[in-house]
C-alpha cells in the first residue's frame, strides 16, 4: 500500500511539475537553445496597461519584442508571495506581439500586485497594481476619472494625468480623440496607441508615468483616433482601426467586436456605457430623418443602437453613465455631433423618458472647452462636458473652443483656450447622489456640479 501510494506521489509531483514547466515559458527558451542555440529573451515594449477589471478579474494589455511566452505573476501580497499565475500566452507577430491576458480568481476590493514575465524572466522594476472593483449590489463611494481630447504633439504634454492621479479615482474613461492625427494605416494606428501611452510622446509619458500602472482604463475613440476627421462607417480603415484597438487595449467584453467597441462596465452602484459615435455612423451630409443613425448607420444585427436600449432598460445599477466622443446637446457642433442627428438624438431622450429611466447622465468630449454642463434642458438629459487635456494652447478662437458652435448649456461653458483639464466624477450614497467637478492642472476646481438621485 506504502508502496503503491509513492508511486502514485511520484507520478502526480512529476506531473505537477511538468505542468508549472510549461506554464512558466521556460519550455520555449529550452526549445529555442536546443534548436537554435538562440539564448536571448525577448523583453516588454510597451504596458503593462490594466482594464476590463471586476470583482474577481481583470485583463492586462502587453507588447514584447517578439515571439516569447508571457505570463503574469499576481497576489494581494506586495513582495509576491502565494503569487498566482496567468495562462501562458504567446504573442504572434500578426498582432503586433502584443497580448490581452486575462487573470481571474480575485478577491473584490482589493489590492492586487503583479509582475509581467517574458521567457521566465521578470520584467518590471516595480511591481504594477491595481485595485479590483466591489461586487455589483454594493452601494458605495468612490471617484473616477474622464479625460478628453488630448494633442499629439510631441512636445505638448498633458499634465491632467498626473493632477488626477493624485484624486486615486478607481478607474479612467477616456472618452475619444485620444490623439488627433488621423491613422490610415494599420501601422500608424498601433504606433498612435503606442505613443499615446508613452512612446516618445510627451503628452503619453504622462499617462505611462502616472496612470497606466495603476488606474484601469476604458477607452473608446471619436473622429481622429479612428482615422477620418468627423469619421463614419465609409472609412475604409475601419477594419484596421478595429483590429488595433483590439490589440491594444484590455476591454471588457465587446458586444459585437468584429462591427465595432462600443462597451459597458460596472462599478459597484454605476454602469457605464460607452458608444462607438464612429464606426457605425451614417456620413454626417445625410438627411437628418429616422434612417439616420449616429449609433447603426449600416442598420447590422446585434447593433450599437439596440445594445444601448436594451441596455439602459435592463440595467439594475442605480447611475446609469453614457459616454459619447461627441457633444451630446444638439445646440452645439451642429455639423458633426448629436446636432446632426437630431432625429436619433430625440429617439434616445424619449426611450430613456418612456421607460423611466432614471438617474441618466452624460459624459461628453469633443468641445475642446474648459468644461461645460447642461442640466438637460438643452441636452435631453444631464450632460457634462469634459474639458479638453491640453489642446488648442495658443488657439484664441473667437468662442474660446474650436468651433462657431458653442450652444447653449445650462450653467455655460469654460474658455478652452487657457483651461485643460480633466473631470472628476465623485459617487456618494448618503444621500445618493454624483458631484462632478470640473478640474485644471493644477487641481483647482473650475465647475461643481450635483446631481441627486431620482430614485
Ligand atoms: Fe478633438
Amino acid at each position: 500500500m506504502d508502496r503503491c501510494f509513492s508511486v502514485i506521489s511520484f507520478i502526480t509531483r512529476l506531473f505537477n511539475t511538468a505542468v508549472c514547466f510549461a506554464r512558466s515559458g521556460l519550455w520555449v527558451i529550452v526549445f529555442c537553445t536546443f534548436f537554435t542555440g538562440n539564448t536571448t529573451a525577448e523583453s516588454l515594449t510597451d504596458g503593462p496597461v490594466v482594464g476590463a477589471v471586476t470583482d474577481t478579474s481583470a485583463k492586462v494589455f502587453v507588447r514584447v519584442s517578439g515571439p516569447g511566452a508571457v505570463y503574469l505573476e499576481y497576489s494581494t501580497d506586495p513582495n509576491l508571495r502565494f503569487a498566482m499565475q496567468s495562462d501562458v500566452v504567446y504573442p504572434r507577430y500578426r498582432d503586433d506581439f502584443t497580448a490581452i491576458i486575462p487573470i481571474d480568481g480575485l478577491l473584490p476590493n482589493r489590492t492586487y500586485y503583479y509582475q509581467v514575465i517574458v521567457d521566465g524572466q521578470p520584467t518590471l522594476s516595480s511591481l504594477s497594481s491595481f485595485i479590483s472593483f466591489p461586487p455589483d449590489h454594493v452601494n458605495t463611494e468612490f471617484s473616477f476619472a474622464a479625460l478628453a481630447d488630448v494633442g499629439n504633439s510631441k512636445s505638448r504634454g498633458a499634465p491632467s494625468y498626473a493632477r488626477l492621479a493624485i484624486d486615486e479615482p478607481r478607474f479612467l474613461l477616456q472618452i475619444g480623440d485620444w490623439d488627433h492625427r488621423d491613422p490610415q494605416t494599420l501601422d500608424e494606428m498601433r504606433l498612435m496607441h503606442r505613443e499615446v501611452r508613452g512612446q516618445g510622446m510627451s503628452s503619453g509619458r504622462y499617462f505611462r508615468d502616472f496612470i497606466a500602472n495603476t488606474t484601469p482604463l476604458y477607452y473608446v475613440w471619436d473622429d481622429h483616433d479612428y482615422g477620418m476627421n468627423d469619421g463614419d462607417y465609409t472609412f475604409p480603415g475601419k477594419a484596421d482601426a478595429i483590429k488595433a484597438y483590439r490589440e491594444y487595449f484590455p476591454t471588457p467584453e465587446l458586444p459585437n467586436p468584429e462591427a465595432g467597441i462600443w462597451q459597458s462596465f460596472r462599478y459597484a452602484q454605476v454602469e457605464i456605457f460607452m458608444l462607438d459615435v464612429r464606426s457605425n455612423r451614417d456620413p454626417n451630409t445625410d438627411t437628418d430623418d429616422e434612417n439616420k443613425s449616429m449609433l447603426n448607420g449600416e442598420n447590422i444585427e446585434n447593433g450599437q443602437k439596440e445594445w444601448l436600449f436594451s441596455g439602459l432598460a435592463n440595467s439594475t445599477a442605480k447611475w446609469k453613465i453614457i459616454t459619447s466622443g461627441v457633444t451630446f446637446n444638439p445646440t452645439t457642433k451642429p455639423a458633426d455631433a448629436w446636432g446632426a442627428f437630431t432625429t436619433e438624438w430625440q429617439e434616445v431622450v424619449d426611450f430613456i423618458t418612456a421607460n423611466n429611466i432614471r438617474n441618466v447622465l452624460v459624459l461628453s468630449g469633443d468641445l475642446h472647452s474648459g468644461g461645460a454642463f447642461d442640466d438637460g434642458t438643452n441636452a435631453g438629459v444631464p450632460e457634462m462636458s469634459v474639458p479638453h487635456s491640453n489642446m488648442n494652447m495658443n488657439d484664441d478662437h473667437p468662442t474660446g473652443i474650436t468651433t462657431h458652435t458653442p450652444g447653449t448649456w445650462t450653467s455655460g461653458y469654460i474658455r478652452g483656450p487657457e483651461n485643460p483639464g480633466y473631470v472628476l466624477v465623485t459617487v456618494e450614497t448618503n444621500p445618493d447622489r454624483l458631484i462632478l467637478e470640473v478640474k485644471g492642472v493644477s487641481g483647482d476646481i473650475r465647475m461643481t456640479e450635483t446631481l441627486e438621485s431620482n430614485d
